[in-house]
């Protein structure tokens, strides 16, 4: 059964609107939405892992993205392209996810240690068949990581890799010094161990990873986590494999193979599919795309009520480990910027503000999100185009993601609204606050409808505030090389008066409103 959006507000919250407010405020099919925020009912902090990232050896995210090379023409810091720096620094990463994807069930870390021109070369069987040269490795991710402030997080290859490997890998990167191992890391130029927390246990076992059964995953993972050890007293944090989307059976299967082993974190995939290329979309594909997030959701709150069962406590945290709109890539592209490049419109604005509007009304449920990918591969933040790639573009996703930053760390809080629809996608809000500051995020997803806003701040009073947009009335509006400014964060008028807040939200539009309450 497809969630709409209206049954969803009424299954998640605990009074509708419809009972707080006269029933005449209800004009549904115009302009106009009516909505509360609940400053004094908390939902939980929302985790700045919630805004984290995905890069995988795929395409150009990593090669000709966010690494150009020591000797590149391109701007760069020891390699690293200066211009993905700097703005990845701006927008702040909390966590970034590596090496893969599919990618890393067929990958060897020791590949990628040690001098650059000794490397071996191998075989991307997973993404073109090009030659992968291992110069981006476990050295290089963690630089890449300490530059732009990100903690690393490690997805260890099961499928084609040993739990000896993993183990190894372990402590080749955090034991301090006494063992060969890291010894090794001393002498490739690291004295100081890395300390890499998260290391997910695979990835899509249920796929690429090895097509393995849910049954037969949780005994991998007992395997495998059987041997990962703490060295240099850090206890590494296990993410285990989840679901394909919503799929219940297979967290029945794994949990109830798991057994109440020790399982840190459990990692669900969750892709936007879209059936048109990036730039063509039509209002319909639009909305057959964005429908997908209500059943975004659902799979957050099924999910997370599954492991209850096992895990009442809530000691595992739950993962979207990748997540975003997949758009039908066109060959042109594909050839000139490699697998998956895919252009970000306003369109894919709206859908992370769409998403990260979810996490914030589901934070208390979720651990971490990790939006695919960082740079040029699917809904990535930033892109580069050709094979020198000199150009780095912020994507409307970048500003969007920057339109959210506001919440982390706040505490998210209850929201209703009157917006409705059984066919399409309508106004998503939500909110947090912390002390005196109250954040609210809003969202109009329809191509022909402006909406105006009217919310009521109960629990708190609203002194005063500002706004900021997001907004091309154009689905298809993007940021090119040649207008990178075309679809930029924009003040935007808003009115607080006796303990509401006015504001136009015109169609195709994501809006961060910051308040001062008392
Ligand atoms: O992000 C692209 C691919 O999508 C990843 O490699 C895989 O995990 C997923 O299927």
């Amino acid at each position: 059964m497809t969630l709409t959006r209206r049954r969803l507000i009424q299954t998640t919250a605990a009074a509708s609107l419809a009972s707080l407010l006269p029933r005449a405020v209800f004009s549904q099919g115009t302009g106009n939405r009516k909505a509360v925020v609940h400053a004094d009912q908390e939902i939980g902090i929302i985790r700045p892992e919630l805004h984290s990232h995905f890069a995988e050896h795929l395409g150009s995210c990593v090669y000709g993205g966010i690494w150009v090379g020591k000797n590149s023409p391109v701007p760069n810091i020891n390699g690293f392209r200066r211009a993905a720096v700097d703005y990845l620094k701006e927008l702040g990463v909390p966590v970034l996810r590596w090496p893969g994807g599919c990618f890393a069930d067929d990958y060897h870390w020791r590949d990628g240690i040690g001098p650059a021109a000794k490397r071996p070369k191998s075989v991307n069987t997973n993404w073109g068949g090009y030659t992968e040269d291992n110069g981006f490795g476990t050295h290089e991710f963690v630089e890449f990581c300490r530059l732009i402030g990100a903690e690393p997080y490690f997805a260890a290859n099961v499928g084609s890799g040993s739990p000896q490997e993993m183990r190894d890998w372990m402590e080749y990167c955090n034991q301090p010094s006494g063992s060969s191992l890291a010894e090794e890391r001393a002498a490739n130029g690291s004295p100081e161990p890395f300390r890499v927390r998260y290391w997910g246990v695979g990835n899509e076992l249920w796929g690429c990873g090895g097509n393995f059964t849910a049954q037969r995953t949780a005994e991998e993972y007992r395997h495998f986590a059987t041997f990962a050890r703490a060295f240099g007293g850090l206890r590494p944090y296990l993410v285990g494999c989840g679901p394909n989307g919503n799929n219940t059976q297979w967290t029945r299967g794994f949990m109830d193979t798991l057994s109440g082993y020790r399982m840190d974190g459990y990692s669900m995939h969750f892709y936007s599919n879209g059936n048109l290329p990036p730039l063509e979309y039509t209002p319909e594909a639009m909305y057959t795309q964005l429908n997908s997030f209500p059943r975004v959701e659902q799979a957050i709150i099924q999910q997370r009520n599954l492991l209850d069962g096992y895990d009442p406590n809530r000691r595992i945290g739950l993962f979207l480990d990748e997540w975003g709109v997949w758009d039908r890539m066109t060959a042109e592209d594909e050839k000139r910027n490699g697998r998956l490049w895919q252009q970000e419109s306003m369109r894919s604005a709206v859908a992370a503000g769409l998403g990260l509007n979810i996490f914030n009304r589901q934070a208390e449920k979720l651990y971490m999100c990790n939006i695919a990918q960082m740079v040029n591969v699917l809904q990535a933040v930033l892109i580069t185009d050709g094979p020198e790639g000199r150009n780095c573009v912020r994507t409307t996703s970048y500003y969007a993601f920057m339109l959210f930053k506001p919440h982390r760390a706040k505490t998210s809080v209850r929201t209703e609204t009157d917006a409705s629809s059984d066919q399409l996608p309508d106004l998503s809000f939500s909110a947090s606050r912390q002390g005196g500051d109250v954040v609210v995020t809003l969202v109009n997803p329809r191509h022909n409808a402006d909406m105006q806003v009217d919310c009521e701040i109960r629990g708190a009073t609203p002194r005063q505030g500002r706004a900021e947009i997001l907004h091309d009335p154009d689905i298809n509006a993007y940021n090119s090389f040649d207008n990178p400014n075309r679809v930029v964060i924009r003040p935007h008028p808003l009115s607080v008066e006796n303990g509401w807040i006015r504001l136009a939200l015109p169609a195709m539009s994501v809006a961060t409103v910051t308040l001062q309450v008392a």
